[in-house]
């Protein structure tokens, strides 16, 4: 079997390819910049470079390969996911498994609107698919991490808001059995992390596991934006996250799913542990 991966550069699409190097596997991967990914992987990985805006440059990457892992970012993923699903049918892949999000199922919440067209855009070439649906990943909560070091709190829009955020490595685990296997062709895996928590809870989770008081504020719509455009960020993404957060204000993205037990055959890894393992970051 030969595998492609795009996004490797990136924090699941990394761990997928970690995953296929440690069953001895030499996997492909698509990036833009090949320094980085010659940095990161050395020779364990066969690199092929373009871009997911551009067909042509995929072509190459695609030829012969029987699994696609299609992870992508930004307000154009939608295009890179037709792209890439249109290529990969031409060139005879068997299974992609696509990097999408949870959100895509409340079709008006944050970067969900790209990923359902996305997933539309797929659907409609005719490859056999895998929808991917993560939750929020737990490691968005390193964004939080300048502000507890300096200042012992962090500050989002979230209000009393609740959300199950899920461990990059538990994605990337759900993600890896899709790529190996047939048996989730066809199917949507909304995975989540094992419980709902409120952002004070995950503060006082980040504070357990450095030994130090920390505190959670909730900041107005208003704030959260000029935050996000002081860091730089996209404003179609600036809308996006700001429509996320507003879901979890509203108490719309509470929802705990048992799809990672039904995969994994294990329970989904907690915040605790991620807290713990990320701790150096908050210090
Ligand atoms: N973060 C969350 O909480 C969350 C929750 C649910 C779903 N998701 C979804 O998960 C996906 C990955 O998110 P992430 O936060 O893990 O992002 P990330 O770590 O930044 O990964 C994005 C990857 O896509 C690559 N990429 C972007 N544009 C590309 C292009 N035009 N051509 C080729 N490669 C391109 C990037 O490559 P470069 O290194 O070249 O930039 C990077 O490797 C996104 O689709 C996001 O919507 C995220």
């Amino acid at each position: 079997m030969t595998y492609l991966i795009t996004g490797a550069t990136g924090d699941v699409g990394s761990l997928v390819v970690k995953r296929l190097i440690d069953r001895g596997e030499r996997p492909r991967i698509f990036v833009r910049d090949s320094q980085k990914a010659v940095g990161r992987y050395q020779d364990q990985v066969e690199i092929f470079v373009g871009d997911l805006e551009d067909p042509e440059t995929l072509k190459p990457a695609l030829e012969g390969v029987n699994g696609l892992m299609l992870a992508t970012a930004g307000h154009n993923l939608a295009t890179h996911d037709e792209i890439a699903a249109k290529t990969a049918k031409s060139a005879g892949v068997a299974r992609l498994v696509k990097l999408s999000s949870y959100d895509a199922r409340e079709q008006n919440c944050g970067t969900g609107v790209w990923h359902a067209q996305g997933e539309s855009a797929i659907r409609a070439t005719g490859i056999p698919w895998v929808f991917v649906q993560p939750s929020g990943f737990m490691s968005s909560a390193l964004l939080w991490a300048s502000s507890i070091r300096s200042k012992g709190v962090f500050r989002t829009a979230t209000g009393n808001g609740r959300v199950a955020f899920i461990h990059p490595d538990d994605i990337a685990d759900v993600v890896t059995k899709a790529l190996l296997s047939e048996v989730y062709l066809g199917q949507s895996l909304p995975i989540t992390g094992p419980e709902a928590l409120s952002y004070a809870e995950m503060a006082s989770k980040i504070g357990f596991a450095i030994g130090r008081s920390i505190r959670f504020q909730s900041i107005s719509e208003e704030e959260a934006r000029q935050q996000q455009v002081s860091r730089g960020v996209s404003l179609p993404l600036v809308e996006a996250h700001l429509s996320i957060f507003r879901a979890i204000r509203e108490g719309r993205l509470t929802t705990v799913t048992d799809t990672v037990e039904r995969v994994l055959r294990r329970m989904p890894l907690t915040f605790e542990q991620w807290a713990k393992e990320n701790a150096a970051a908050f210090v």
